[in-house]
């Protein structure tokens, strides 16, 4: 590992949408002509499987627009059915994996030791994960948040040094009330003790207003945007937010 001069991050996941073709190229070739210009920044579209193949070489041109997958399996290949590989993902040019997102914990019951086989499958082919924690609200009410949030890390990175985590606060994810500036904080501060030297991202509820203080007020080095990536006008905004704050160095992948 190395220290990098690091751009912020922003990771559109479009999860299941949208429903067509010709509806995904759309919205691919708006966000790709809104961010071509915006040099400050790595953005990174996650769009559903079937799409990625489409996206391979749209992508190349521009040296800050990466692919990315939303899951994928920790095995390479074989009799598992329904599954896509690591290094399937790869051969289609994606650069970046999202694992363990709230909503594949939730409703497809994955848990830390999933996450960790998916996170070192990922890291096999030369990928770099994202591991998503974030506790819910029943949690975080109970106040257990913190305890969360570190069984999340600590189990899914268990052997694991370089990745790139997303505090996605499980009760702002889709609701368009993003987490305040000052739980925040709290959040990012926790997890950079747990987690040093990694790149943070914040996701839930980010928008084009919200997006700067994150990263300028709180200090996280990017964001996972859900919602707003199905907006391209709102996309491009986020980013343009985001790429007037200086580089920030930290160690990353080697
Ligand atoms: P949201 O989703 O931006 O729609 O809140 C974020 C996510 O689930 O990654």
């Amino acid at each position: 590992m190395r220290i990098k001069n690091m751009r912020p991050l922003i990771v559109g996941n479009w999860k299941c949408n949208p429903t067509t073709l010709v509806e995904a190229k759309r919205l691919f070739n708006l966000v790709k002509i809104g961010v071509k210009k915006i040099r400050n920044t790595e953005v990174v579209i996650c769009p559903p499987f079937p799409y990625l193949a489409e996206f391979f070489d749209r992508c190349r041109k521009i040296q800050h627009l990466k692919l990315g997958a939303q899951d994928c399996f920790w095995e390479e290949k074989g009799a598992f059915t329904g599954e896509v590989s690591p290094k399937m993902l790869k051969d289609l040019n994606c650069e970046y994996i999202i694992i363990g997102h709230s909503e594949r914990r939730r409703y497809f019951r994955e848990n830390n030791e999933m996450i960790n086989k998916k996170i070192k499958a990922v890291l096999n082919f030369g990928l770099k994960p994202i591991l998503c924690i974030g506790e819910t609200e029943k949690e975080r009410k109970k106040g257990k948040a913190k305890e969360i949030l570190k069984e999340q890390l600590q189990k899914g990175t268990e052997s694991i040094k370089n990745l790139v985590v997303a505090y996605e606060p499980v009760w702002a994810i889709g609701t368009g009330k993003a987490c305040g500036i000052t739980e925040a904080k709290e959040a990012y501060s926790f997890i950079k003790r747990l987690a040093k030297n990694v790149p943070i991202l914040y996701g839930g509820g980010v928008n084009s207003q919200n997006a700067r203080d994150f990263i300028k007020k709180v200090g996280f080095q990017g964001l996972l945007v859900g919602g707003a990536s199905l907006n391209p006008q709102e996309f491009t905004k986020i980013v343009k937010a985001v790429s007037s704050i200086p580089k920030c160095n930290i160690l990353f992948f080697d």
